[in-house]
């Protein structure tokens, strides 16, 4: 494993969770809330074995699949514990497929989701939709979805707030000097303690992570790891606009990238239905 993880503050939370009696968190905590199903719910047999071995190559994504991984990220590095942090979680993510995304313009299954993050996310490759890496991949994240209603996918407009401010790159150099190089390198490239923000290693342009707003929502409520929170909107967006301002791998399928021309205003790139941004 590359990345050893730093102490995780929520101890105590998770030990709620574990004794299958999950307190409310206190108000100030609730960002890094963890979340769904106790562990002592994954049933015993073949069928908790998949929910484990899926839940493992979500944690230890590149050395499980190297052909699928051209990164030095794993799943978890942006779903934090397991994919039940508030924040990016997978809690219910099972009951949500299929779902319609404009990125897309189809109907997506919850295995074509998950290898767009393989393709973008991770500057990687698809997995076989009827393998078994996906099939316990899908076991994970239907356990996590235990008791979630099946549901459409409720329209969310989480990243609107970010519109009304303008970002300030200049200004989120400094903010990444002071409270990101420590962990993350002061070349982006990554440290024994953090992944790569930009650099070859790092995620392509057509991940959801390079959109300005959907990073800054990310670091608002994540980053830095030790002290989440602490950053002003303001500040967790110049972040992120200076992140997303530096090199990273490119991804040629982009512009293909909403072919009903709406893309969200943050997207840098230009597609074939919108050839001018
Ligand atoms: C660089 C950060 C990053 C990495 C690494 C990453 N993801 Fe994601 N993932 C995202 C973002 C951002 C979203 C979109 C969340 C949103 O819509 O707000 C997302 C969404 C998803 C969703 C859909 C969630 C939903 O609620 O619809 C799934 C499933 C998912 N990722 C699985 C994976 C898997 C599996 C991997 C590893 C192969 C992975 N992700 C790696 C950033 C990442
Ligand atoms: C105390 C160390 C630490 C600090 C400080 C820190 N991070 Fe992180 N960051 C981490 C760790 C650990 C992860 C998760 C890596 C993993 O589990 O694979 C992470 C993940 C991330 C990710 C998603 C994964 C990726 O590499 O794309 C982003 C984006 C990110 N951090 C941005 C920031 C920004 C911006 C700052 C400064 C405001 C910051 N971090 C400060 C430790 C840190």
């Amino acid at each position: 494993m590359g990345f050893p993880r730093p102490v995780r503050p929520l101890a105590l939370a998770t030990l709620a969770l574990a004794c299958g009696r999950p307190t409310p968190p206190p108000a100030t905590l609730t960002a890094t809330a963890l979340r769904g199903p106790a562990d002592s719910l994954i049933p015993s047999g073949p069928l908790g074995a998949s929910i484990r071995r899926g839940r493992a190559l979500l944690a230890a994504t590149r050395d499980s699949l190297p052909g699928h991984v051209g990164n030095k990220l794993r799943c978890v590095s942006c779903h934090l514990d397991d994919g039940r942090r508030q924040s990016g979680s997978w809690v219910g993510v099972f009951a949500r497929y299929p779902q319609y995304r404009p990125r897309s313009a189809t109907v997506e299954t919850i295995e074509y989701r998950v290898n767009d993050c393989f393709r973008r996310s991770m500057n990687g490759t698809a997995l076989a939709s009827d393998g078994a890496e996906m099939r316990d991949i899908v076991a994970y994240l239907w356990f996590l979805s235990r008791d979630v209603p099946v549901a459409p996918a409720q329209p969310s407009n989480r990243l609107a707030k970010w519109g009304g401010l303008t970002p300030d790159t200049a200004a989120g150099a400094r903010v990444y000097a002071a409270g990101c190089a420590k962990c993350h390198g002061s070349d982006g490239g990554g440290t024994a303690v953090a992944t790569p923000l930009w650099g070859p290693h790092s995620y392509n342009i057509g991940a959801g992570m390079a959109r300005v707003r959907t990073a800054a929502a990310f670091v608002s409520e994540n980053m830095p790891f030790d002290q989440p929170g602490s950053l002003s909107d303001q500040e967790a967006l110049n972040v992120a606009a200076f992140v997303n301002a530096q090199p990273r791998p490119d991804y040629p399928d982009k512009i293909h990238d909403w072919p009903n021309g709406d893309p969200p205003p943050d997207v840098a790139y230009p597609t074939h239905a919108t050839p001018h941004r």
